[in-house]
């Protein structure tokens, strides 16, 4: 009996063991590949018409733009080479797990329609409408599967509440609208978390990191199964992204395009949803959600929003500063005026009056919210800086996550 747990033990972590080290070969593989096709293919970018000018330099050269499209079709050729690889024994023994085949095609589905819409963003510079129509759309497939697969709408429910509401809650259709706006906001929090070289991908290689640390922490709860899945994805996400940064990094010879964020906030969505651990996906993006909630009065048009808000550029000090947005304070709604107070009060904001009656504020994103506290930087030390505040919040979550996690739920 004891000798049989002991094989069952043995052949699960083999199970498990087994396609994990193709999987890192594979992207270690993938990683060589990808840093050697973006310097070979960026011109022929630039003569599609798809390139930017890097706003924070002297000069004006032109830097393709969209290069998220490599780095992400590297990470599908992986994956789609990688499909046999956990299948391969039941292939021959009859019982083939066809629910966990189709949930890795359907999220690779998801992923690569993200990547497509993605890439038509950067080509047709769509309206801001889309931008949150299309993460929707691309997350159907993904939808489908959980409900076929799982359908599970039940929440726990954190035990100082359980005398109200009882153990856990059917929240019903409301999860898979949750699911969706999880799927919207990953896609669009990346992309506004952003304007200075290596910070979209440095950003996503911080999360990427801390959810293959998760997964492997979990590999021996009861939900391996489901971290063995993430992992999977993880990995050569990681490695095609870092590819990608070695580019990106200062000064950046190539720009990740809207395609690059939207593709990365798909990824860590299915992962987190697909790997049931959404809300733990979600403590990853802290930086990324308070960067979403502090710049809400510019998305939502309170206060006006420039079409970039990027910091601004010192040539004589090669160092960047806060970007401002000018209004009148009276000509502010209600919810404006009031939003704006409490920056004001938390000193959230810089605010400077003008003798004709305007205000002059800084445009309100993280990136500019570090330039207020620690005075202007190097555009280098400055993503450095907010890499290390995704690194810092990164270890919040797992505080969250562990200790302070078990006085709500019985974890
Ligand atoms: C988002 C931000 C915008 C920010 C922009 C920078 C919101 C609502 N939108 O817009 O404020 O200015 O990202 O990416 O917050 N660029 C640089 N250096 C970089 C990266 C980008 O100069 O390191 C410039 C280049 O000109 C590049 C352009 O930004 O061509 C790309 O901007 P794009 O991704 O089209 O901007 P959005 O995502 O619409
Ligand atoms: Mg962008």
């Amino acid at each position: 009996m004891a000798a049989d747990v002991n094989t069952e033990i043995t052949f699960n972590s083999a199970r498990m063991w087994f396609p994990i080290i193709i999987n890192t070969v594979m992207s270690i593989v993938a990683y060589l590949a990808t840093v050697r096709i973006i310097p070979g293919i960026k011109d022929k970018f630039i003569k599609a018409n798809l390139f930017g000018i890097d706003m924070s330099k002297t000069t004006s050269e032109k830097v393709p733009e969209s290069l998220g499209v490599i780095s992400g079709c590297s990470f599908l050729v992986t994956m789609f080479l990688f499909i046999p690889i956990p299948f391969g024994n039941s292939l021959f023994n009859g019982d083939f797990p066809h629910d966990e085949f189709v949930e890795l095609i359907a999220a690779l589905l998801s992923i690569c329609c993200m990547l497509l819409l993605g890439f038509a963003d950067d080509v047709l510079d769509l309206r801001w409408r889309h931008k949150l129509l299309l993460p929707t759309i691309a997350s159907l497939p993904l939808l489908m599967v959980y409900y076929v697969n799982f359908n599970s709408t039940t929440i726990v429910v954190p035990k100082p509440f359980r005398d109200f509401f009882g153990f856990s809650v059917d929240i019903g259709l409301l999860y898979y609208v949750y699911m969706g706006m999880l799927a919207v906001f990953c896609t669009n929090a990346i992309n506004i978390l952003a304007g200075v070289n290596g910070l979209e991908t440095g950003q996503s290689v911080v999360i990427a990191l801390s959810i293959i640390i998760f997964n492997v922490m979990e590999l021996n709860g009861a939900l391996w199964k489901a971290h063995l899945f993430s992992l999977y994805f993880m990995l050569p996400y990681t490695a095609t992204t870092l590819a990608l940064l070695k580019h990106n990094w200062y000064p950046s010879k190539v720009f990740v395009g809207d395609t690059f964020c939207y593709f990365s906030g798909m990824t860590f969505a299915v992962v987190g949803i697909l790997g049931h651990f959404s809300k733990t996906t979600l403590l990853f993006f802290i930086p990324q959600v308070f960067n979403f909630l502090y710049s809400s009065p510019q998305l939502f048009r309170l206060i006006p929003c420039p079409r970039h808000r990027l910091p601004r550029f010192n040539s004589k000090t090669d160092c960047m500063e806060i970007s401002t947005t000018v209004f009148k304070y009276s000509e502010l709604n209600l919810l404006g005026k009031f939003v704006i107070s409490l920056f004001r009060m938390f000193r959230l904001i810089r605010w400077q009056e003008t003798k004709d009656g305007c205000v002059i504020t800084n445009n309100l994103t993280l990136i500019n919210l570090v330039l207020l506290y620690l005075g202007p930087l190097h555009e280098a030390k400055l993503t450095s800086v907010l890499i290390a505040i995704q690194v810092f919040f990164t270890g919040v979550a797992f505080v969250i996550r562990y200790p302070l996690a078990s006085i709500f739920y019985d974890v």
